[in-house]
């Protein structure tokens, strides 16, 4: 067991490195309004490191979602539209509760269709560039529960061809592979096989051909260059990708003959693809795609979101219990160097990487994350009493969903999407 431990985590280790060694010299940066500044990350200055950057193949800095739904030109999410979720699915979802999910466009508009009887089509995806870590589940678990609640389809885009093509390094081969190992995770979630349907970009390239190119065709390089940043230097496969990223939107059409709306739960990094799509949509005949963003999962360092090239801070869903265990243990909290000084004077648990797994994943009753939340201010629990209880918490979760990531493997195929 140890040594098999051992073996994976040289192998993440590895794979990581190497994932950190290309994302520091072949960045394309966007700064979120839509500055464009090409920059190997290595030659930053701490402020520039400090400084917001959201775009869908980089986040870093402090990121100020406010800022964002200002500058995107989303909207918040308010409570009068949780509520009208809520209508459907009877509790509000602990993600909806602790404002995870905080921004959107159009779900009212979807919430008015679905009112008076048009149903909506779910869409959510994954760039496999990696193993999955616990952040990447936060937006499948609630995609999930909306599937359930709304009895939906859901549309699942693995893009082994995007990862391709933007990272200078991975094989087609490696994405495609990492492509089918990462499903696995999305199934062991336990989502309804018939109404589920995984796209593996290049193996199904055939049923999506003909919509992106339907959209490429309405998208100028212009209005590309301006959302994504692209350069001179850019390849092709990255400038027609955003094409690509579009297609399940409106997929549901071609397959069913039913022309519904999709709603896409999402981090908010995926925006700028949702933006150039919503501006073809009408022209081509369909519902603009509608979104409910989510912030990103903190990873176990100080600030930012868990990355995978970020080797400590981020807990992949095939960590087993002792690799874990190290993770928590070195995580960033908000207490204080000393013990006694933290009984005297509290903690914060604003800043503090345990507490918001606790908030986001881990613990489901708010009576006692406002009583975890309360000792750790007054002094009344220490870091390690909490990293102890967030190992555990994680390594239960982690069995289980181990277990039927295992299963997932005689399943699989369900989930292909069909001719
Ligand atoms: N571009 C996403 C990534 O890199 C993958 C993706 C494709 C996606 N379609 C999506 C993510 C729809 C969210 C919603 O991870």
């Amino acid at each position: 067991m140890v040594i098999k431990a051992l073996v994976w985590d040289g192998l993440i280790r590895m794979y990581l490195l190497r994932a950190h060694l290309r994302t520091r010299f072949n960045t394309l940066s966007l700064n979120c309004i839509g500055a464009i500044a090409e920059q190997a990350v290595s030659g930053l200055t701490d402020e520039e490191k400090n400084e917001m950057v959201v775009t869908p193949w980089e986040v870093r800095g402090k990121v100020d979602y406010e800022r964002l739904i200002r500058e995107f030109g989303t909207q918040p999410l308010t409570n009068e539209l949780v509520r009208r979720l809520a209508k459907y699915t009877g509790e509000v979802h602990l993600q909806l509760r602790r404002e995870l999910f905080f921004s959107h466009r159009d779900l009212d508009t979807v919430l008015d269709l679905y009112d008076k009887g048009t149903k909506f089509v779910l869409y959510t995806g994954r760039g496999p560039s990696g193993p999955v870590h616990i952040g990447h589940l936060v937006p499948w678990i609630f995609t999930k529960h909306l599937q359930e609640a709304f009895h939906t389809r859901l549309y699942f885009q693995m893009t082994d061809d995007e990862k391709f093509v933007v990272d200078d390094e991975l094989k087609l081969a490696e994405t495609t592979e990492m492509g089918y190992d990462n499903a696995l995770d999305l199934v062991a979630l336990g989502f309804e096989p018939e109404d589920t349907f995984i796209i593996y970009d290049v193996q199904d390239i055939d049923l999506l051909y003909d919509i992106a190119l339907e959209v490429a065709k309405r998208i100028t390089y212009s209005t590309a260059k301006a959302t994504f940043g692209f350069q001179e230097s850019t390849n092709l496969g990255w400038v027609f990708w955003p094409a690509v990223q579009a297609v399940p939107c409106f997929i549901h059409k071609k397959l069913t003959g039913e022309n519904v709306p999709a709603l896409i739960p999402a981090a908010i990094d995926q925006d700028p693809f949702w933006r150039i799509t919503r501006d073809i949509a009408s022209k081509l005949g369909y519902f603009k795609p509608a979104q409910i963003h989510n912030r990103f999962l903190p990873g176990l360092g100080i600030g930012g979101k868990m990355s995978a090239s970020e080797p400590d801070t981020a807990i992949f869903t095939v960590d087993p219990p002792d690799v874990v265990k190290r993770k928590v243990w070195k995580a960033f909290t908000g207490g204080k160097d000393k013990a006694a000084e933290q009984k005297k004077e509290g903690a914060n648990p604003e800043v503090c990487s345990v507490y918001q797994y606790f908030l986001y994943l881990f613990e489901e009753d708010d009576k006692k994350l406002a009583e975890r939340e309360r000792q750790c201010r007054t002094g009344g629990i220490l870091c390690g009493e909490c990293k102890k209880d967030l190992t555990e918490r994680i390594n239960r979760f982690l069995a289980e969903h181990q277990k039927r990531r295992e299963k997932a493997r005689n399943t699989i195929e369900k989930y292909h999407i069909k001719r």
